[in-house]
């Protein structure tokens, strides 16, 4: 049956015991009850705890089923991982998560690079040679796969880090004949990986293939990631996810470790269907933006030119309080800028004032809004805002329509009408909030210099029915709380 096939002959303990194999697969059902439980922020705490349990349990089986040749070694690196782990965890600012994430999968994309290698230097080790002493073909192309995948996830993911910790320009850098380029780089990859499998010289760590395959990939993982930015990042975060997903299945194979290729294909498989619902979301091409930015336009992304004067309307906490306690319906937008000012305590404090002045309000957010998936959800949860008050875009978009207020705290692009009109705009085709359609609109960023994430003018701000609101979000809407007492 297939789990013995997987299972780990290759560990040099020979075959994995059958409890073994049956706690791996609860580690599996308890890896699935993570995914499910992370699906909303009511279940998501229960989510992570399940997450928890599989990886104790994967951990705990591996550890007492392999040969271990040095526990203390292994215990002082899950010691000092475990150290470095929680001390990053306590200190990380949630604007920082995204390149965090990013920063994580190149370590996993490394790892893979390292187990591979190892393999291809090692094979006794593994358990992946033949009677002739040369590495079986299986293996050989396990090897070349997994180095591959790893090495792409590790470039791509220190480009994703350098440009969403702002080390790097976000925006897309086209090279000229990129396609090319990369398409060639692709094919010969593979190619090489097949001309590998056959080779008649594959003892351990023999031939050029392997240093072959490792450079390259390298390269296209870097060559796929550049040319893409502005509003697609999210969707490269949630990729790279995916990709370093494929890589510890084929450390999986590699290692001869059940656990590993259920988690691996686990993390992949849901990493490509987050992917898929982002670019869906965003309307963007899949293909394209897995093809490295594909279709995207070379005029686009101009982003951080010099913006042209126009005059604007700027009001103050009291305007707002005035306004906002006269409405009938106020649609909260919140983005990146109030996960920045951690004004969401303080917004929730608002929207209990409206709500005992009989005032109606709703949270609307983006599916991309703020830098990572779910950014506003979870500082919203963390505010204890109900769950039935927050809308997802498509669920109230045709609200605004009946708005009194459209109230804007430190969201830009997802509220961008250039989304819609302007095809030379970075942002085109993403759908955004019509908040045009709303009575008055306010919109609290810090100043008119400031741009969005995609840096482009936003014409919202100078709408007859804008109010700017030019402050810190959370001191603004704590001024507003004040006035409305
Ligand atoms: P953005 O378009 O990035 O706009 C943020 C706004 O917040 C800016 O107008 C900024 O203006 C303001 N701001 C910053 N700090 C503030 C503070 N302390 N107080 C008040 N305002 C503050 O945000 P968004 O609308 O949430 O859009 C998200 C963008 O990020 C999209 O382009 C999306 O594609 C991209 N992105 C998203 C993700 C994910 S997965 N969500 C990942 C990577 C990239 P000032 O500087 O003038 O204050």
């Amino acid at each position: 049956m297939s789990f013995s096939i997987l299972a780990g002959a290759a560990d040099g303990v020979g075959a994995t015991p059958a409890w073994a194999m049956l706690a791996y697969l609860a580690s599996g059902v308890f890896f699935i009850l993570a995914l499910r439980g992370l699906s909303s922020p009511a279940t998501s705490r229960a989510g992570n705890r399940n997450g928890m349990i599989g990886m104790a349990i994967a951990l705990v089986t591996t550890l007492v089923t392999h040969d271990i040749a040095n526990i203390i070694e292994i215990g002082i690196a899950i010691f000092l991982g475990g150290i470095i782990g929680v001390t990053i965890a306590r200190k990380i600012a949630m604007t920082a998560m995204p390149e965090l994430v990013a920063g994580f999968h190149s370590l996993v994309g490394m790892a893979a690079v390292v187990v591979g290698l190892a393999a291809w230097l090692n094979p006794g080790a593994f358990g992946i040679l033949d009677e002739a002493g040369q590495i079986l073909m299986v293996s050989r192309i396990e090897l070349g796969l997994g180095i591959a995948i790893g090495a792409i996830t590790f470039s791509g993911s220190v480009i994703a880090f350098l440009k969403l910790s702002g080390r790097m320009s976000g925006s897309p850098i086209l090279l000229p004949a990129r396609h090319v380029i990369n398409l060639g780089t692709i094919v010969a990859i593979i190619g090489i990986i097949g001309f590998y499998a056959v080779s008649p010289d594959g003892g351990p760590g023999a031939g050029w293939p392997i240093i072959a395959i490792t450079v390259l990939a390298f390269a296209i993982g870097f060559l796929l990631i550049i040319p893409i930015g502005g509003a697609d990042m999210p969707v490269v975060v949630s990729m790279l996810n995916s990709y370093s997903g494929w890589a510890a299945a084929a450390m999986g194979f590699t290692l001869g470790n059940t656990a590993m290729i259920i988690t691996g294909a686990l993390v992949g498989s849901s990493g490509a269907i987050l992917s898929y619902i982002m670019c869906r979301a965003m309307n963007r091409s899949f293909i394209s933006v897995i093809a490295g930015g594909f279709g995207a336009d070379d005029s686009a992304g101009a982003g951080g030119e010099p913006r042209e004067q126009r005059p604007y309307k700027q009001g103050s906490a009291d305007d707002a309080a005035f306004m906002l306690e006269q409405a009938e319906k106020v649609i909260i937008i919140p983005g990146y800028g109030m996960a920045v000012a951690q004004a969401q305590h303080a917004l929730r404090e608002m929207a209990d004032v409206l709500e005992e002045k009989g005032v109606e309000v709703k949270y609307a957010i983006h599916p991309v809004a703020g830098r990572m998936p779910g950014h506003m959800n979870v500082l919203l949860a963390e505010a204890s805002v109900d769950y039935d008050k927050v809308f997802e875009l498509e669920d109230i978009n045709s609200e605004f329509a009946t708005a009194d207020v459209a109230f804007i705290i430190g969201a830009n692009d997802v509220v961008n009408p250039a989304a819609k009109t302007d095809k030379s705009s970075p942002i085109y085709g993403m759908p955004v909030f019509d908040v045009d359609k709303a009575k008055q609109v306010f919109f609290i960023k810090r100043s008119m210099g400031g741009v969005g994430y995609a840096g482009v003018d936003n014409d919202v701000f100078y709408m007859n029915q804008t109010v700017m609101l030019l402050s810190d979000a959370k001191k603004m809407v704590e001024e507003i709380v004040k006035a409305l007492d």
